[in-house]
């Protein structure tokens, strides 16, 4: 899907803005399959410098180059490349709109402008617990809400990419979804890092959880509530680990999606 709805082919010139480790990065060269070359700009040097040795391993340091800049003011020369693209960028910005501009200006005539960001179409269900399901929907709901109140940013940017894009004069909009599906009993996902991942993400869960409850307050959710999902999630994150058997047949399942947007700049 994303080779053609990317137009991706050999000799083209890309450009991945916010590209963090350069994972997109080489995913959308090597899919290329040509002499494409691509320029991934980031503004935290540390994650440049961990792309670059990424990039030297993987022996595709001929085809891509890293530089230190802004989104907002990318340092690449108007009309420079055939397809200029972010992903789960625009998420984290205030002003989406200034950022989808700039990457219109480096963008050839004709060329694309694509970005790639999360959907509000998320679902999670676990058949054995109601009540935690429709907990955790209200505090992602209000997750959310508090982050559009208290940071000005819409984290789940991908249905308005379309009116971003157009009120950006890019013609030609385009759209798929790319949803994702995760299953703990699914045999194809490994053990190890089905429990890596979860130990991960809890441990993420603990460090932000002060911030956490700040914002699931700011979002409508009441102190009783906060402190029940919260009580109930860390119970079950234990008994998933604690028990092998019990998380390879756990049957809960989480669907997430990304909207891709393109939009083609004017000749
Ligand atoms: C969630 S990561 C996505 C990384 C990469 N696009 C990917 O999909 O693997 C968001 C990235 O955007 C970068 N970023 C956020 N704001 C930025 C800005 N104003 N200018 C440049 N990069 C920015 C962050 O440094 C981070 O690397």
């Amino acid at each position: 899907m994303y080779k053609q709805f990317l137009g991706l082919r050999p000799e083209l010139r890309l450009v991945d803005v916010g590209c963090g480790t350069g994972d997109f990065t080489r995913y959308l060269v090597r899919l290329c399959s040509g002499s494409c070359t691509a320029v991934g700009v980031d503004n935290k040097q540390q994650s440049l410098q961990a792309a670059s040795a990424d990039t030297r391993r993987e022996g595709l340091s001929k085809q891509i180059s890293y530089k230190l800049g802004n989104v907002l003011n990318i340092p690449i020369a108007d009309d420079y490349s055939d397809l200029t693209c972010c992903r789960t960028v625009l998420m984290h910005l205030q002003d989406p709109q200034k950022a989808v501009r700039e990457m219109t200006r480096i963008t050839k005539p004709g060329g694309l402008v694509a970005a790639i960001e999360g959907g509000r179409m998320i679902s999670f269900l676990d058949p054995r617990d109601e009540q935690y399901t429709e907990l955790s929907h209200e505090a992602n709901q209000a997750w959310l809400k508090a982050v559009r109140r208290v940071e000005g940013k819409e984290f789940k940017i991908g249905e308005r990419l379309p009116s971003i894009f157009q009120e950006t004069g890019l013609h030609d909009i385009q759209s798929e979804i790319h949803a994702d599906a995760w299953l703990y009993c699914d045999p194809r996902r490994r053990l190890e890092d089905i429990k890596a991942q979860l130990e991960f993400e809890s441990s993420l869960s603990k460090e932000s959880r002060k911030r956490d409850r700040k914002y699931l307050e700011a979002g409508g959710l009441s102190q009783a509530k906060i402190g029940h999902y919260y009580r109930k999630h860390d119970r079950r994150v234990k008994e998933l680990l604690s028990d092998d058997r019990k998380l390879r047949t756990d049957t809960s399942f989480y669907g997430a999606t990304f909207i891709l947007v393109t939009g083609r700049k004017g000749q």
